[in-house]
């Protein structure tokens, strides 16, 4: 008896070490030593809260690309890259072999399928529908109204509140917020009020933000516990459920809203300019497809895409303010010449500088199809998950220099006094290639708007020992916000503005 339980464990024992010999073999520039049975997680999760940094760290001290493995049997590998020549092969030379892919699509199920989860011809047809929508003079001039609407009736009065009352805020709630509502009034042509000076808790606001904590979560764990989780119903994937169920509540009433506003409408009611789902309605009206499932996810990928985006990156950009008075000065400068937005080039470049070191999108996943060599010489097998690491990017030494951590909007501003362009593989903030952002240039008139007519009337100062770093979310958000006071602009500037 005794003999056979020895046979059983020597040849467990065999299996086992053949096992991790051969995951050793295949398995090329392992970014962390691999354990058995447990592979790489455990540093993973030892280094969950600054993971960004980490990844960057250990990226970089593997040449920039690297595998990493999860625990046996899970399937959670994945090739990680930072690499701009790996990344513009992936996102442009060779795009079609690289997909979001079923898995993304099932971890990303809450946002059923529209422009960021889709892939092939469905993916073609919302990229299509999308651009020719947002893309129109008529939606960005409603864009542009509804902002500085937004600006005049909500953000500045909440500042004077917050001024008068001598309180702390917590601007990146604010900027939620703020953006929460012009979003809402741009897809859905309803505006919640969630930006108001008593803050109400607005639940789909609260459910947005939630569910891309929850999906996020689903990337740190084996995909077999977190299904174990949402088929019991428990932890994480019970709070999932509960903020799609909110989310769905609240689009399925939009849509249904609108059907009856657009049944009842006449022709020269059709010329007016609304909201984006109002025109995808009318655009797709009859088409078999076009039903309120494919509405709803439409509209859901819409706000996953344009939401969080611009409070992320208003958010870092104010703190980034906060420790470089140097750069508030010269934004100053630039705002007192009234100059438009597009020729707001100081604030551009520090706007873009802040969205280097801080990707509001701080990684992206694809999927290859078939095999395929990186210009790095890595190979991807088909079915291999890719990591692009663009946090990783806006710090790689190789692209940016030796001062690739600093805050320096000089590095984006020639000799000329234009914009320096920089290819948008190695500038990733945005995408790269077939997919890049649809919402690029909007962003830079809304956050524009918004930092000039901030600045002008106001300076913050960061809460003493606020500690600032970013959520565990598929967003680079701040995990405790951003809490400052609130003082107001100094005389002089506000003379000179006429305010
Ligand atoms: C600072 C603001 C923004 C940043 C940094 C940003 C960045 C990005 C990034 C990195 C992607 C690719 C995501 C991925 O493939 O995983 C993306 C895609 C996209 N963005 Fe933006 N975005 C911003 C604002 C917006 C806004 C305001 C809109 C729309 C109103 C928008 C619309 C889109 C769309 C539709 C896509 C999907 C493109 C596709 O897959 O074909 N973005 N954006």
């Amino acid at each position: 008896m005794l003999g056979c339980v020895q046979v059983i464990a020597g040849f467990a024992a065999l299996i086992f070490l053949l096992y991790h010999f051969h995951r050793s073999r295949c398995c090329r520039d392992p970014l962390v030593p691999d354990w058995p049975l447990l592979g790489m997680l455990p540093h993973l999760l030892i280094n969950l809260r600054q993971i960004h940094d980490y990844a960057t760290q250990i990226l970089q001290r593997n040449g920039g690309t690297g595998s990493f493995l999860g625990p046996w049997f899970t399937g959670m590998n994945y090739l990680a890259t930072c690499d701009p020549m790996n990344v513009h092969h992936i996102l442009s030379k060779n795009f079609n072999n690289y997909i979001r892919g079923p898995e993304f699509r099932e971890d990303f199920e809450a946002f059923g399928v529209g422009v960021v989860t889709a892939d092939s011809d469905t993916w073609k047809y919302h990229r299509i529908l999308s651009q020719s929508l947002f893309k129109t003079r008529s939606f960005q001039m409603l864009m542009e109204k509804n902002v500085r609407k937004k600006v005049e009736t909500s953000l500045l009065p909440l500042l004077d509140h917050v001024l008068r009352e001598g309180i702390e805020v917590d601007l990146q709630d604010v900027f939620n917020r703020f953006n929460f509502d012009v979003v809402c009034s741009n897809i859905l042509g309803y505006e919640p009020e969630s930006l108001a000076i008593d803050f109400p808790r607005v639940a789909c606001e609260r459910a947005f933000t939630e569910a891309e904590e929850f999906i996020f979560y689903r990337h740190t764990v084996p995909k077999s516990i977190w299904k174990l989780q949402r088929w019991l119903k428990i932890g994480s994937e019970k709070k999932l459920a509960l903020a799609c169920e909110v989310l769905d509540g609240f689009l399925y009433e939009s849509i249904a809203s609108k059907r009856e506003k657009i049944s009842k409408e006449n022709e020269k009611d059709k010329e007016n300019d609304d909201d984006l789902l109002t025109c995808m309605m009318r655009k797709e009206e009859g088409k078999e497809h076009a039903n309120d499932q494919f509405l709803r996810d439409a509209t859901f990928n819409l706000f996953l895409a344009g939401r969080d985006t611009i409070s992320a990156a208003l958010s870092w950009f104010f703190w980034l303010l906060a420790k470089h008075p140097s750069v508030e000065a010269k934004i100053l400068e630039e705002i007192k010449e009234e100059k438009e937005a597009q020729y707001q080039v100081y604030l551009h470049a520090a706007l873009s500088e802040a969205m280097r070191l801080y990707p509001p999108v701080p990684f992206e996943r694809k999927q290859a199809i078939k095999h395929d060599i990186l210009p790095s010489g890595h190979e991807v097998g088909p079915g291999s998950v890719i990591i692009l690491s663009l946090y990783a990017m806006g710090r790689c030494e190789d692209v940016w220099g030796k001062d690739c951590l600093e805050f320096k909007p000089e590095r984006w501003i020639s000799e000329r006094g234009s914009i320096v362009p920089i290819p948008s593989y190695k500038f990733i903030s945005f995408n790269s290639g077939p997919r890049s952002c649809l919402g690029k240039d909007l962003s830079f008139i809304q956050m524009k708007i918004m930092a000039t007519d901030i600045l002008k009337n106001y300076h913050f100062q960061v809460v003493g020992d606020h500690p600032v770093y970013p959520t565990l979310s598929i967003m680079l958000l701040m995990k405790y916000g951003l809490k400052v006071r609130v003082t107001k602009r100094d005389g002089h500037m506000m003379e000179e503005d006429g305010n």
